[in-house]
């Protein structure tokens, strides 16, 4: 008699579990129809990275599309990876590319997002002259096929779009600082592939009541910018050479000048674009611009290195003046100090004439008012946190390599 009513109980409990099973699960899928859906194109790059880990923590549910590459490419999204078999996933990776127009409207189709920031492009301004069709057609075409693959599946109502457009357009500048009423004067391949993007953008905007936007952001870099990107080439630099594991840097135009911001200030304000009742167009920028030497000598400063610089165009070179032994030990250590002494006074900086452009833009300093007053946002890191934050992060990283290096392992120079 006991016995039976236990096994009745335990029905009963194991009724109870399934039915509470049930509904959590609905709850959750529910719960998951609740949240947004964000497409990110150029998820494996510096912004798509940052927007991402951004989007998850507001709680979205984050697609992505990569390229198929011979190597891994998603080193800066690995702390975001879910096991591709677990159930419920919050972010998961699909294989495309911007010059396969099937292939995204498929995505987008199977995705059928509510926001799409369209952050894929061939980014490098001195390899677009190399590339300048391919360029053309991942930046410029590509956003087309985005635009046409939305419109097509019937989701110009739903899903909202962002378009990274850039501070190349104004290239030549026809003002200073430059606003969203600045004229465009591209000066590069890259930058005129853009331009058509702007465009179009605006385009399908006004044609088909899209709530398409143009982020025309400026120069915005991190501790995961690609390492051929000026600031990135010289952060390493300093940390490889502070090391003994690098002689000398060789740059191309020092002069030029750039308003340089932190990638995870910026991608808030692409976000901030996306929630706003009204698509718009706006410039992201700091409102300060620095030469590349500045940039240099400002890192080189932050390990105790004081740089100076003598000498006019080709021939210009910095030289190491002086060594704050104290901040050097600090920031690098005191077992690398001895062998930097003896390369004081000498020169360590260069320019080689083979990262000139063929075209350069000379100077960019943009006014983000707009920004500033619709969307609220401000940045919260200045140049001198940033390059703080990049140059701690490339010592971290050489440390880790001279390591490897010590223990009989082969490293990487990665040269360009
Ligand atoms: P990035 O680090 O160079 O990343 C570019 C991304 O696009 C990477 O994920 C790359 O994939 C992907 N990609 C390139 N060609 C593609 C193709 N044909 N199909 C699919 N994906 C492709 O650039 P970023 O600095 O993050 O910049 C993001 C966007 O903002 C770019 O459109 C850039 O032009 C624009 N922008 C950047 C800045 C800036 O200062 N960072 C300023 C203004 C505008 P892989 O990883 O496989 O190479
Ligand atoms: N890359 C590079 N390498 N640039 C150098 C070097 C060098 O060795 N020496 C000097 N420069 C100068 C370039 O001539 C340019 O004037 C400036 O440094 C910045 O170059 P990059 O860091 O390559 O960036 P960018 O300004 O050409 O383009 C970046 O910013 C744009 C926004 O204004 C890219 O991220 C673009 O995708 C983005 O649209």
């Amino acid at each position: 008699m006991k016995k039976n009513r236990f096994r009745h109980l335990k029905k009963k409990l194991s009724l109870l579990h399934c039915i509470s099973f049930f509904f959590v699960s609905l709850w959750i899928k529910q719960y998951k129809n609740m949240k947004k859906v964000a497409l990110i194109t150029g998820i494996t790059g510096q912004d798509g990275a940052y927007l991402a880990e951004f989007l998850l923590k507001k709680n979205y549910i984050v697609h992505g599309i990569k390229r198929r590459t011979s190597l891994f490419n998603t080193d800066r999204i690995d702390h975001l990876y879910n096991d591709p078999h677990a159930e419920n996933k919050d972010f998961t990776l699909h294989y495309g590319d911007m010059t396969d127009s099937m292939n995204l409207t498929r995505i987008i189709q199977e995705v059928q997002p509510d926001e799409i920031y369209n952050l894929a492009a061939m980014s490098h301004v001195k390899v677009s002259f190399d590339t300048p069709e391919y360029t053309a057609n991942a930046d410029g075409i590509g956003t087309l096929r985005l635009l046409e693959a939305v419109r097509l599946l019937g989701l110009t109502k739903k899903c909202k779009i962002y378009q990274a457009s850039t501070s190349e357009l104004y290239g030549l500048v026809q003002e200073v600082p430059q606003s969203e009423k600045t004229p465009f004067y591209p000066r590069s391949p890259y930058a005129v592939a853009k331009m058509y993007a702007y465009w179009i953008t605006v385009n399908y905007r006004e044609a088909y009541g899209m709530h398409a936007s143009n982020g025309i952001l400026f120069n915005h870099e991190s501790p995961v910018r690609g390492e051929t990107f000026v600031t990135r080439k010289i952060t390493r630099a300093a940390a490889r050479m502070a090391m003994g594991m690098q002689d000398k840097l060789f740059l191309g135009n020092l002069s030029s000048k750039r308003d340089w911001g932190h990638a995870k200030d910026y991608v808030e304000a692409m976000y901030l674009i996306l929630q706003q009742d009204e698509p718009s167009d706006y410039v992201i920028a700091t409102g300060i611009t620095t030469t590349i030497r500045d940039f240099v000598k400002m890192t080189f400063a932050k390990l105790g290195i004081t740089l100076e610089f003598r000498g006019e165009g080709a021939d210009e070179k910095g030289f190491m003046t002086h060594i704050d032994n104290d901040l050097f030990s600090e920031t690098v250590g005191a077992n690398f100090l001895e062998s930097l002494q003896k390369r004081l006074k000498q020169d360590i900086v260069e320019v080689d004439p083979r990262y000139f452009r063929p075209t350069e833009v000379d100077l960019l300093i943009g006014d983000a008012t707009k920004a500033k007053t619709r969307l609220g946002w401000k940045p919260k890191y200045t140049l001198d946190t940033l390059i703080d934050e990049m140059i701690t992060s490339d010592i971290k990283l050489f440390k880790k390599e001279n390591y490897l290096k010590d223990g009989g392992f082969t490293i990487l120079n990665y040269f360009e």
